[in-house]
């Protein structure tokens, strides 16, 4: 039998260090980017390990025994993730997301979070300090992540119906245990829990409507994703998109739905609720309404590579820039010409243009960088 070949992007290759300007500055709390966005949120992979194999996000014929994931000795420590915390929040980030690979791998990850969790924005605010799970660690973890300061966790459930569930996460997963992880985040009080369920059509759009009945009137809010063309591994088809209108569309037919208004700028998720007062969902429509124009989120992976973008094809360096001794007001620096000069907006572009896309560079797997 001929073997599946889907090329990987060594996107460890690309990765400038970046250089530090002669005039330092010191962070006034407001960035804007080319577009005028601002800087809000920093999204910090911890692991770029899993123990699913998601099918659209890390393929079990390309992140097999053989995948080289990386050694203990290129992980940012606490420290310097702490110290690039501090630094992004003097330039304005007051939320911090915890991504992975599947976060809860990396061991003692409640020192991580006591260690985030002291720090304050310059009014003196604690962060919204939040994390992404596939939940099976999280009935072990839920107390210690409280604890420690974890505000609340997100979690990722593509089914419920147990077989379609195993087939997404294909390590044979079993569903009951990620729903004790997300009742015992629930009971220790790690909410408001949001529910992320990445939609395939195929393989998980019957559990649309299982799904949203489930979660109805539950203290969760389940939110529908629609599935993206993210790192170069999942073979992405853009007909095995299911657009969020559809979703709406189809819960509503059983279960009338109305708009409501974002909760704030910038926000992935398009709410709706139900008209009896059932609990409201929300819907991400990164394929089919790309929301760039807002995006006010940074990304630094597990080695330490700041992506401007979820689908940037380079990361910049400042793992090196740390261990090189720069001090904090040249790094510091750094970070506020690099969102400066910030133009990404790929996913509007791609819906623009999809053939341009050939001519680029191979894109960043998304369980490296998380999501
Ligand atoms: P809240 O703080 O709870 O509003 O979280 P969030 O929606 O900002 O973050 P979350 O990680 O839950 O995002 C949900 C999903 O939206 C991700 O898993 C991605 O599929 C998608 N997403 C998040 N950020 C981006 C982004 O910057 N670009 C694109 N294209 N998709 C994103
Ligand atoms: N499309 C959309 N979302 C994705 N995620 C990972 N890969 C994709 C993809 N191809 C997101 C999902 C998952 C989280 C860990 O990352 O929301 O729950
Ligand atoms: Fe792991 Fe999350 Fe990717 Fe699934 S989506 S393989 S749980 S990182
Ligand atoms: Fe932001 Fe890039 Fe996602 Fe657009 S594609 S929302 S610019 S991360």
């Amino acid at each position: 039998m001929a073997e599946k070949f889907i090329p990987v992007a060594d996107h460890r290759v690309l990765h400038p260090v970046p250089v530090v300007p002669a005039r330092l500055e010191a962070p006034a709390g407001l960035l804007a980017d080319a577009l005028a966005r601002p800087l809000h949120d920093l999204r910090i992979s911890v692991t770029d390990r899993c123990n699913f194999r998601c099918v659209y996000c890390m393929p079990k014929e390309v992140f097999d025994k053989d995948h080289a994931f990386l050694p203990q000795s290129s992980l940012l420590t606490f420290e310097e993730v702490t110290r690039v915390a501090r630094l992004f929040i003097a330039h304005g980030v007051h939320k911090i997301r915890l991504t992975g690979g599947e976060p809860l791998l990396r061991r003692h990850l409640d020192k991580l979070i006591a260690m985030l969790a002291a720090l304050r924005t310059p009014s003196g605010d604690p962060l919204d300090l939040t994390l992404t799970t596939n939940a099976s660690l999280l009935a072990r973890q839920a107390q210690a992540l409280k604890d420690a300061g974890l505000k609340r966790v997100t979690v990722s459930l593509d089914a419920l119906e147990e077989r379609t569930f195993r087939r997404m996460n294909d390590v044979d997963f079993p569903v009951a245990d990620v729903l004790r992880g997300i009742d015992a985040a629930h009971r220790v009080g790690l909410g408001p829990i949001k529910i992320n369920m990445v939609v395939k059509r195929g393989m998980n759009d019957h559990q649309i409507l299982p799904m949203a009945r489930h979660f109805k009137g539950s203290p969760f809010i389940l939110r529908f994703i629609e599935y993206m063309d993210v790192g170069a591994s999942n073979g992405w088809k853009l007909d095995e998109v299911v657009p969020s209108s559809e979703v709406v569309r189809m819960i509503s037919e059983e279960m009338p739905l109305l708009p409501v208004d974002s909760n704030y700028s910038g926000e992935t998720a398009a709410r709706w609720r139900y008209a009896d007062g059932g609990g409201e969902i929300g819907v991400i429509s990164s394929v089919t309404r790309a929301f760039c124009s807002d995006c006010t989120r940074i990304r630094l992976s597990t080695e330490g590579k700041l992506y401007t973008c979820l689908f940037a094809t380079a990361g910049h360096d400042l793992r090196t820039l740390m261990r090189q001794g720069r001090n904090d007001e040249e790094i510091s620096t750094v970070i506020a010409h690099l969102w400066r000069a910030r133009a990404d907006r790929y996913s509007e572009i791609r819906s623009l243009a999809t053939e341009a896309l050939a001519l680029r560079g191979p894109k960043v797997e998304m369980s490296y960088i998380g999501g």
